[in-house]
Protein backbone atom coordinates (compact mmCIF):
# COMPACT_ATOMS: atom_id res chain seq x y z
CA UNK A 1 0.00 0.00 0.00
CA UNK A 2 1.11 3.29 -0.65
CA UNK A 3 0.80 5.94 1.59
CA UNK A 4 0.42 9.43 0.26
CA UNK A 5 1.99 12.51 2.65
CA UNK A 6 -0.57 15.81 1.62
CA UNK A 7 1.99 18.48 -0.15
CA UNK A 8 1.60 22.12 0.19
CA UNK A 9 -0.34 22.16 -2.72
CA UNK A 10 -2.95 19.52 -1.64
CA UNK A 11 -3.52 21.18 1.28
CA UNK A 12 -3.85 24.43 -0.45
CA UNK A 13 -6.18 22.79 -2.50
CA UNK A 14 -8.10 21.46 0.19
CA UNK A 15 -8.81 24.55 1.76
CA UNK A 16 -9.49 26.74 -1.66
CA UNK A 17 -12.14 23.94 -2.05
CA UNK A 18 -13.45 24.06 1.15
CA UNK A 19 -13.82 28.29 0.84
CA UNK A 20 -15.71 27.45 -2.55
CA UNK A 21 -18.12 24.82 -0.83
CA UNK A 22 -18.89 27.47 2.06
CA UNK A 23 -18.89 30.50 -0.21
CA UNK A 24 -21.34 28.26 -2.55
CA UNK A 25 -23.24 27.71 0.95
CA UNK A 26 -23.39 31.53 1.75
CA UNK A 27 -24.76 32.74 -1.87
CA UNK A 28 -27.16 29.46 -1.53
CA UNK A 29 -25.94 28.86 -4.92
CA UNK A 30 -27.27 24.72 -5.72
CA UNK A 31 -25.74 24.14 -9.17
CA UNK A 32 -22.24 25.33 -7.46
CA UNK A 33 -22.74 23.11 -4.90
CA UNK A 34 -24.11 20.43 -6.76
CA UNK A 35 -20.80 21.02 -9.12
CA UNK A 36 -18.04 21.32 -6.31
CA UNK A 37 -19.76 17.84 -4.42
CA UNK A 38 -19.33 16.04 -8.03
CA UNK A 39 -15.80 17.28 -7.97
CA UNK A 40 -15.00 16.29 -4.39
CA UNK A 41 -11.13 14.66 -4.16
CA UNK A 42 -11.81 15.06 0.08
CA UNK A 43 -12.30 11.50 1.50
CA UNK A 44 -15.93 12.13 3.44
CA UNK A 45 -18.90 14.01 2.19
CA UNK A 46 -17.63 17.02 1.63
CA UNK A 47 -21.13 18.93 2.87
CA UNK A 48 -19.58 18.32 6.43
CA UNK A 49 -16.23 20.56 5.76
CA UNK A 50 -15.83 23.24 8.04
CA UNK A 51 -14.07 26.49 8.28
CA UNK A 52 -11.54 26.30 10.58
CA UNK A 53 -12.04 29.75 11.81
CA UNK A 54 -15.41 29.58 12.87
CA UNK A 55 -16.34 25.99 12.48
CA UNK A 56 -19.52 26.71 10.33
CA UNK A 57 -20.31 23.99 8.47
CA UNK A 58 -21.91 24.54 4.60
CA UNK A 59 -25.02 24.38 6.84
CA UNK A 60 -24.39 26.93 9.38
CA UNK A 61 -23.11 29.39 6.29
CA UNK A 62 -26.31 28.66 4.45
CA UNK A 63 -28.50 29.80 7.32
CA UNK A 64 -25.79 32.65 8.66
CA UNK A 65 -27.00 33.99 5.56
CA UNK A 66 -30.51 34.19 5.50
CA UNK A 67 -31.95 37.79 5.00
CA UNK A 68 -35.74 37.83 5.93
CA UNK A 69 -36.58 39.92 2.96
CA UNK A 70 -34.43 37.19 0.39
CA UNK A 71 -37.49 35.96 -2.39
CA UNK A 72 -38.31 32.56 -1.61
CA UNK A 73 -38.34 29.94 -4.54
CA UNK A 74 -41.57 29.09 -6.28
CA UNK A 75 -43.15 25.89 -5.74
CA UNK A 76 -45.44 23.99 -7.88
CA UNK A 77 -47.93 22.03 -5.62
CA UNK A 78 -45.59 21.79 -3.36
CA UNK A 79 -42.93 20.45 -5.34
CA UNK A 80 -39.30 21.52 -4.63
CA UNK A 81 -38.44 23.66 -7.62
CA UNK A 82 -35.13 22.48 -9.09
CA UNK A 83 -35.76 22.23 -12.38
CA UNK A 84 -33.39 22.90 -14.84
CA UNK A 85 -34.48 26.53 -16.00
CA UNK A 86 -35.06 27.06 -11.87
CA UNK A 87 -31.08 26.28 -11.35
CA UNK A 88 -29.95 28.27 -14.61
CA UNK A 89 -31.55 31.47 -13.70
CA UNK A 90 -30.00 31.01 -9.79
CA UNK A 91 -26.68 29.80 -10.77
CA UNK A 92 -26.58 33.63 -12.69
CA UNK A 93 -28.05 35.67 -9.62
CA UNK A 94 -25.74 33.47 -7.58
CA UNK A 95 -28.32 33.87 -4.28
CA UNK A 96 -31.20 31.30 -4.77
CA UNK A 97 -33.52 30.56 -1.39
CA UNK A 98 -31.89 29.64 1.99
CA UNK A 99 -34.76 27.09 2.32
CA UNK A 100 -33.71 25.35 -0.40
CA UNK A 101 -29.86 25.55 -0.16
CA UNK A 102 -30.83 23.97 3.58
CA UNK A 103 -33.04 21.38 2.60
CA UNK A 104 -30.46 20.75 -0.59
CA UNK A 105 -27.70 19.97 2.07
CA UNK A 106 -29.64 17.90 3.97
CA UNK A 107 -30.57 15.51 1.00
CA UNK A 108 -26.51 15.43 0.54
CA UNK A 109 -25.95 14.36 4.04
CA UNK A 110 -24.92 17.46 5.83
CA UNK A 111 -25.57 16.89 9.56
CA UNK A 112 -27.83 18.55 11.54
CA UNK A 113 -26.61 19.03 14.28
CA UNK A 114 -22.72 19.71 14.10
CA UNK A 115 -21.68 22.38 16.43
CA UNK A 116 -19.23 25.25 15.55
CA UNK A 117 -16.84 27.01 17.28
CA UNK A 118 -19.42 28.67 18.80
CA UNK A 119 -21.25 25.77 20.16
CA UNK A 120 -23.85 26.11 18.06
CA UNK A 121 -25.68 23.62 15.90
CA UNK A 122 -27.11 25.63 12.27
CA UNK A 123 -30.07 25.26 13.93
CA UNK A 124 -29.35 27.28 17.06
CA UNK A 125 -28.12 30.06 14.21
CA UNK A 126 -31.13 29.98 12.65
CA UNK A 127 -33.32 30.31 15.96
CA UNK A 128 -31.06 33.02 17.39
CA UNK A 129 -31.45 35.49 13.89
CA UNK A 130 -35.29 34.72 13.81
CA UNK A 131 -35.09 32.76 10.09
CA UNK A 132 -37.96 30.11 11.81
CA UNK A 133 -38.29 28.47 8.70
CA UNK A 134 -35.03 27.49 7.81
CA UNK A 135 -35.28 26.74 12.03
CA UNK A 136 -38.25 24.32 11.45
CA UNK A 137 -36.30 22.90 8.74
CA UNK A 138 -33.32 21.66 10.91
CA UNK A 139 -35.93 20.66 13.54
CA UNK A 140 -37.59 17.90 10.85
CA UNK A 141 -34.10 17.10 9.71
CA UNK A 142 -32.88 16.14 13.51
CA UNK A 143 -36.33 14.71 14.18
CA UNK A 144 -35.96 12.32 10.53
CA UNK A 145 -32.23 11.16 11.91
CA UNK A 146 -32.95 10.65 15.28
CA UNK A 147 -36.36 8.44 14.61
CA UNK A 148 -33.91 6.71 11.88
CA UNK A 149 -31.17 6.02 14.94
CA UNK A 150 -34.24 5.02 17.22
CA UNK A 151 -35.05 2.29 14.27
CA UNK A 152 -31.90 0.92 13.63
CA UNK A 153 -31.38 0.96 17.62
CA UNK A 154 -33.27 -2.70 17.62
CA UNK A 155 -30.79 -3.67 14.30
CA UNK A 156 -28.45 -6.71 14.88
CA UNK A 157 -25.10 -6.79 12.62
CA UNK A 158 -25.84 -10.39 10.61
CA UNK A 159 -23.18 -12.70 10.91
CA UNK A 160 -20.46 -13.24 8.57
CA UNK A 161 -20.76 -16.57 7.41
CA UNK A 162 -24.41 -15.99 5.80
CA UNK A 163 -23.49 -13.88 2.81
CA UNK A 164 -26.69 -13.75 1.47
CA UNK A 165 -28.35 -12.30 4.29
CA UNK A 166 -25.02 -9.89 4.67
CA UNK A 167 -26.28 -8.64 1.31
CA UNK A 168 -29.25 -7.67 2.24
CA UNK A 169 -28.08 -5.85 5.58
CA UNK A 170 -25.22 -3.64 3.60
CA UNK A 171 -27.86 -1.08 3.10
CA UNK A 172 -28.91 -0.88 6.73
CA UNK A 173 -25.03 -0.76 8.38
CA UNK A 174 -24.14 2.29 6.00
CA UNK A 175 -27.66 3.53 7.04
CA UNK A 176 -26.63 2.88 10.82
CA UNK A 177 -22.87 4.39 10.13
CA UNK A 178 -24.30 7.46 8.81
CA UNK A 179 -27.28 7.98 11.01
CA UNK A 180 -23.99 7.50 14.12
CA UNK A 181 -22.40 10.41 13.07
CA UNK A 182 -25.45 12.22 14.37
CA UNK A 183 -24.91 13.18 17.95
CA UNK A 184 -28.31 11.66 19.90
CA UNK A 185 -29.19 14.79 22.13
CA UNK A 186 -28.13 14.35 26.21
CA UNK A 187 -31.38 13.39 28.43
CA UNK A 188 -31.39 14.15 32.20
CA UNK A 189 -32.13 10.98 31.91
CA UNK A 190 -29.25 10.05 29.91
CA UNK A 191 -25.82 10.64 28.70
CA UNK A 192 -25.47 9.27 25.47
CA UNK A 193 -22.56 10.34 24.02
CA UNK A 194 -20.14 8.17 24.65
CA UNK A 195 -15.98 9.21 25.53
CA UNK A 196 -13.82 8.27 22.69
CA UNK A 197 -10.65 8.07 24.69
CA UNK A 198 -8.92 6.54 27.95
CA UNK A 199 -8.25 9.62 29.11
CA UNK A 200 -11.70 11.65 28.07
CA UNK A 201 -13.19 8.15 29.81
CA UNK A 202 -11.36 9.46 33.34
CA UNK A 203 -12.52 13.14 33.18
CA UNK A 204 -15.36 12.73 31.09
CA UNK A 205 -17.09 9.40 32.57
CA UNK A 206 -20.30 7.98 30.90
CA UNK A 207 -23.43 7.94 32.80
CA UNK A 208 -24.84 4.43 32.18
CA UNK A 209 -27.15 3.00 34.45
CA UNK A 210 -24.87 0.25 35.90
CA UNK A 211 -22.19 2.59 37.13
CA UNK A 212 -24.89 4.95 38.67
CA UNK A 213 -26.52 1.66 40.57
CA UNK A 214 -22.90 1.24 41.62
CA UNK A 215 -22.11 4.63 42.42
CA UNK A 216 -22.23 6.33 45.99
CA UNK A 217 -24.85 8.92 46.33
CA UNK A 218 -25.02 12.40 48.05
CA UNK A 219 -27.82 13.69 49.55
CA UNK A 220 -28.45 17.38 50.48
CA UNK A 221 -31.68 19.51 51.00
CA UNK A 222 -31.70 20.95 47.48
CA UNK A 223 -29.93 18.18 45.31
CA UNK A 224 -28.97 14.53 44.84
CA UNK A 225 -25.50 14.25 43.11
CA UNK A 226 -23.61 10.71 42.40
CA UNK A 227 -20.08 10.05 42.49
CA UNK A 228 -19.01 11.68 39.40
CA UNK A 229 -21.22 14.98 40.55
CA UNK A 230 -23.62 14.68 38.08
CA UNK A 231 -27.33 15.75 38.69
CA UNK A 232 -29.56 13.13 39.74
CA UNK A 233 -32.61 15.51 40.92
CA UNK A 234 -32.79 18.75 41.93
CA UNK A 235 -34.89 20.76 44.13
CA UNK A 236 -35.55 23.42 41.33
CA UNK A 237 -37.82 20.77 39.65
CA UNK A 238 -40.31 20.81 42.40
CA UNK A 239 -42.82 22.93 40.84
CA UNK A 240 -42.83 20.29 37.56
CA UNK A 241 -43.07 17.78 40.36
CA UNK A 242 -46.07 19.34 41.98
CA UNK A 243 -48.23 20.10 38.76
CA UNK A 244 -47.53 16.34 37.33
CA UNK A 245 -48.78 14.97 40.66
CA UNK A 246 -51.64 17.36 40.13
CA UNK A 247 -52.33 16.56 36.81
CA UNK A 248 -51.91 12.13 37.45
CA UNK A 249 -54.57 12.78 40.50
CA UNK A 250 -57.20 14.70 40.05
CA UNK A 251 -59.48 13.61 42.43
CA UNK A 252 -58.17 11.60 45.95
CA UNK A 253 -58.40 7.73 46.45
CA UNK A 254 -56.79 6.56 42.69
CA UNK A 255 -53.99 4.45 42.26
CA UNK A 256 -50.47 5.68 41.68
CA UNK A 257 -46.87 4.13 40.53
CA UNK A 258 -43.74 6.47 40.76
CA UNK A 259 -40.74 5.16 39.01
CA UNK A 260 -37.75 6.84 40.34
CA UNK A 261 -38.13 8.21 43.83
CA UNK A 262 -35.10 9.79 43.81
CA UNK A 263 -35.13 12.83 46.74
CA UNK A 264 -38.97 11.73 47.11
CA UNK A 265 -40.38 15.33 45.75
CA UNK A 266 -43.07 14.11 43.34
CA UNK A 267 -44.08 10.98 45.78
CA UNK A 268 -44.38 13.76 47.99
CA UNK A 269 -47.40 15.64 46.27
CA UNK A 270 -48.82 12.24 44.77
CA UNK A 271 -49.12 11.30 49.06
CA UNK A 272 -50.82 14.74 49.35
CA UNK A 273 -53.91 13.71 46.83
CA UNK A 274 -54.39 10.67 49.17
CA UNK A 275 -53.71 7.78 46.89
CA UNK A 276 -55.34 4.85 48.00
CA UNK A 277 -52.42 2.41 46.83
CA UNK A 278 -49.01 4.15 46.09
CA UNK A 279 -46.38 1.92 44.26
CA UNK A 280 -43.16 3.07 44.31
CA UNK A 281 -39.92 2.08 42.07
CA UNK A 282 -36.79 2.30 42.71
CA UNK A 283 -33.23 0.81 42.26
CA UNK A 284 -30.57 2.23 44.08
CA UNK A 285 -29.54 1.04 47.30
CA UNK A 286 -28.75 4.23 49.02
CA UNK A 287 -32.26 5.94 47.69
CA UNK A 288 -34.15 3.16 49.62
CA UNK A 289 -31.90 3.23 52.29
CA UNK A 290 -32.51 6.88 52.35
CA UNK A 291 -36.84 6.35 51.93
CA UNK A 292 -36.86 3.95 55.22
CA UNK A 293 -35.18 6.19 57.01
CA UNK A 294 -37.47 9.04 56.07
CA UNK A 295 -40.58 6.54 56.72
CA UNK A 296 -41.90 6.31 53.39
CA UNK A 297 -42.34 2.21 54.31
CA UNK A 298 -44.99 3.42 56.76
CA UNK A 299 -46.75 6.37 54.96
CA UNK A 300 -50.54 5.35 54.15
CA UNK A 301 -51.42 2.64 50.99
CA UNK A 302 -47.08 3.10 50.10
CA UNK A 303 -45.47 -0.05 48.87
CA UNK A 304 -41.83 0.45 47.91
CA UNK A 305 -40.39 -2.07 45.18
CA UNK A 306 -37.03 -2.33 45.29
CA UNK A 307 -34.85 -2.97 42.01
CA UNK A 308 -35.16 -1.79 38.59
CA UNK A 309 -38.77 -1.21 36.82
CA UNK A 310 -37.27 -3.72 33.87
CA UNK A 311 -37.49 -6.65 36.84
CA UNK A 312 -40.36 -5.26 39.14
CA UNK A 313 -42.90 -4.09 36.39
CA UNK A 314 -43.32 -7.73 34.83
CA UNK A 315 -43.57 -8.91 38.86
CA UNK A 316 -46.03 -6.64 39.44
CA UNK A 317 -48.45 -7.23 36.35
CA UNK A 318 -48.11 -11.23 37.09
CA UNK A 319 -49.25 -10.41 40.83
CA UNK A 320 -52.10 -8.12 39.07
CA UNK A 321 -51.50 -5.24 40.15
CA UNK A 322 -53.58 -2.47 38.23
CA UNK A 323 -52.94 1.62 38.75
CA UNK A 324 -55.09 4.54 37.08
CA UNK A 325 -51.58 6.71 37.36
CA UNK A 326 -47.78 6.46 36.68
CA UNK A 327 -45.12 8.99 36.82
CA UNK A 328 -41.42 7.84 35.41
CA UNK A 329 -38.65 9.72 35.88
CA UNK A 330 -35.67 7.66 35.99
CA UNK A 331 -31.76 8.24 35.53
CA UNK A 332 -29.11 7.13 33.44
CA UNK A 333 -30.97 5.58 30.86
CA UNK A 334 -31.55 5.81 27.41
CA UNK A 335 -34.13 7.20 24.99
CA UNK A 336 -34.01 3.26 23.99
CA UNK A 337 -34.94 2.50 27.64
CA UNK A 338 -38.34 4.84 28.01
CA UNK A 339 -38.98 3.67 24.58
CA UNK A 340 -39.60 0.16 25.99
CA UNK A 341 -41.27 1.02 28.99
CA UNK A 342 -44.14 2.86 27.18
CA UNK A 343 -44.12 0.40 24.53
CA UNK A 344 -44.26 -2.74 26.22
CA UNK A 345 -44.76 -2.18 30.20
CA UNK A 346 -47.72 0.68 30.25
CA UNK A 347 -50.08 -1.44 28.33
CA UNK A 348 -49.87 -4.36 31.27
CA UNK A 349 -50.43 -2.16 34.65
CA UNK A 350 -52.46 0.90 33.55
CA UNK A 351 -55.86 1.20 33.34
CA UNK A 352 -57.73 0.74 29.88
CA UNK A 353 -60.45 3.26 30.89
CA UNK A 354 -59.28 6.74 32.16
CA UNK A 355 -55.51 6.03 32.75
CA UNK A 356 -53.14 8.51 32.55
CA UNK A 357 -48.99 8.51 32.77
CA UNK A 358 -46.27 11.38 32.96
CA UNK A 359 -42.83 11.58 32.91
CA UNK A 360 -39.93 13.69 33.54
CA UNK A 361 -39.93 15.95 30.06
CA UNK A 362 -36.26 16.41 30.42
CA UNK A 363 -34.76 14.88 26.84
CA UNK A 364 -32.34 17.31 24.93
CA UNK A 365 -33.03 20.49 27.75
CA UNK A 366 -29.33 21.30 26.95
CA UNK A 367 -30.57 23.49 23.84
CA UNK A 368 -34.02 23.99 22.35
CA UNK A 369 -33.31 22.44 19.02
CA UNK A 370 -32.58 19.26 20.70
CA UNK A 371 -36.18 19.64 22.75
CA UNK A 372 -37.85 20.75 19.80
CA UNK A 373 -36.84 17.70 18.09
CA UNK A 374 -37.28 14.93 20.91
CA UNK A 375 -40.77 16.17 21.43
CA UNK A 376 -41.65 15.05 18.05
CA UNK A 377 -40.06 12.03 18.04
CA UNK A 378 -41.38 10.63 21.44
CA UNK A 379 -45.19 12.13 19.68
CA UNK A 380 -44.54 10.00 17.31
CA UNK A 381 -42.98 7.15 19.15
CA UNK A 382 -46.15 7.57 21.45
CA UNK A 383 -48.85 7.29 18.69
CA UNK A 384 -47.00 3.82 17.41
CA UNK A 385 -47.32 2.68 21.06
CA UNK A 386 -50.92 3.83 21.29
CA UNK A 387 -51.03 7.16 22.93
CA UNK A 388 -52.06 10.51 22.77
CA UNK A 389 -50.33 13.28 24.39
CA UNK A 390 -51.37 16.60 25.77
CA UNK A 391 -48.27 18.73 26.48
CA UNK A 392 -48.90 21.73 28.96
CA UNK A 393 -45.66 24.55 28.86
CA UNK A 394 -44.83 26.06 32.32
CA UNK A 395 -42.11 28.80 32.87
CA UNK A 396 -38.73 27.54 34.47
CA UNK A 397 -37.31 29.03 37.53
CA UNK A 398 -34.10 31.24 36.67
CA UNK A 399 -31.19 28.72 37.68
CA UNK A 400 -27.96 30.98 37.88
CA UNK A 401 -25.75 29.57 40.48
CA UNK A 402 -27.58 26.42 40.39
CA UNK A 403 -25.08 24.37 38.50
CA UNK A 404 -22.04 25.25 40.75
CA UNK A 405 -20.45 21.64 41.36
CA UNK A 406 -22.66 19.90 39.54
CA UNK A 407 -20.79 18.41 36.29
CA UNK A 408 -23.13 19.39 33.40
CA UNK A 409 -26.20 21.81 33.97
CA UNK A 410 -29.14 19.54 32.21
CA UNK A 411 -31.18 22.30 31.63
CA UNK A 412 -30.20 25.31 29.41
CA UNK A 413 -34.05 26.58 28.25
CA UNK A 414 -36.75 28.35 29.15
CA UNK A 415 -40.06 26.91 28.97
CA UNK A 416 -41.11 23.16 30.54
CA UNK A 417 -43.31 21.28 28.24
CA UNK A 418 -45.36 18.91 30.15
CA UNK A 419 -46.46 15.80 29.05
CA UNK A 420 -49.98 13.72 30.06
CA UNK A 421 -50.65 10.03 28.38
CA UNK A 422 -53.79 8.33 27.73
CA UNK A 423 -54.52 5.11 25.33
CA UNK A 424 -56.11 6.78 22.70
CA UNK A 425 -59.53 5.92 21.67
C1 LIG B 1 -34.38 11.83 38.70
S1 LIG B 1 -34.54 10.78 40.09
C2 LIG B 1 -36.26 10.85 40.41
C3 LIG B 1 -36.66 12.11 41.08
C4 LIG B 1 -38.08 12.11 41.58
N1 LIG B 1 -39.00 12.32 40.50
C5 LIG B 1 -38.28 13.18 42.62
O1 LIG B 1 -39.30 13.88 42.52
O2 LIG B 1 -37.46 13.33 43.52
C6 LIG B 1 -34.33 9.19 39.35
C7 LIG B 1 -34.48 8.03 40.28
O3 LIG B 1 -34.64 6.87 39.48
C8 LIG B 1 -33.90 5.81 40.06
N2 LIG B 1 -33.62 4.81 39.00
C9 LIG B 1 -32.68 4.86 38.04
N3 LIG B 1 -32.79 3.81 37.22
C10 LIG B 1 -33.84 3.09 37.64
C11 LIG B 1 -34.47 1.90 37.19
N4 LIG B 1 -34.04 1.25 36.10
N5 LIG B 1 -35.52 1.42 37.87
C12 LIG B 1 -35.97 2.07 38.97
N6 LIG B 1 -35.42 3.20 39.45
C13 LIG B 1 -34.38 3.72 38.79
C14 LIG B 1 -32.70 6.50 40.63
O4 LIG B 1 -32.05 5.74 41.61
C15 LIG B 1 -33.29 7.78 41.17
O5 LIG B 1 -33.71 7.62 42.48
Amino acid sequence: MTTITPTPDMEINVDIYTQELLLAASNHSIPTLRRLIRENQLPGNPVNVKDPETGFSPLHAAIAAYEPEEPQQPQANGVESNGEAAEQEQEQSAGGSAAETVKFLLQEGAIWNDLDLNNETPGCVAKRIGAAELYEIMVDAGVRAELLLGRLDGYEALSDDDDEEDEEGEGEVEAEQEAEQQEEPTTTTTTTTEPTTETEEATNPSVTNPRYLDSTLTFTNDRLLDADQNGVMMAWESTIMEKSAQKLLPTPGLRVLNIGHGMGIVDTFLQSHQPSEHHIIEAHPAVIAEMKRKGWDQKPGVRIHEGRWQEVLPALVGEGVEVDAIYYDTFAESYADFREFFSEQVIGILEQDGGRWGFFNGMGADRQISYDVYQKVVEIDLFEAGFEVEWEEIEVPKLEGEWEGVRRPYWMIEKYRLPVCKFMN
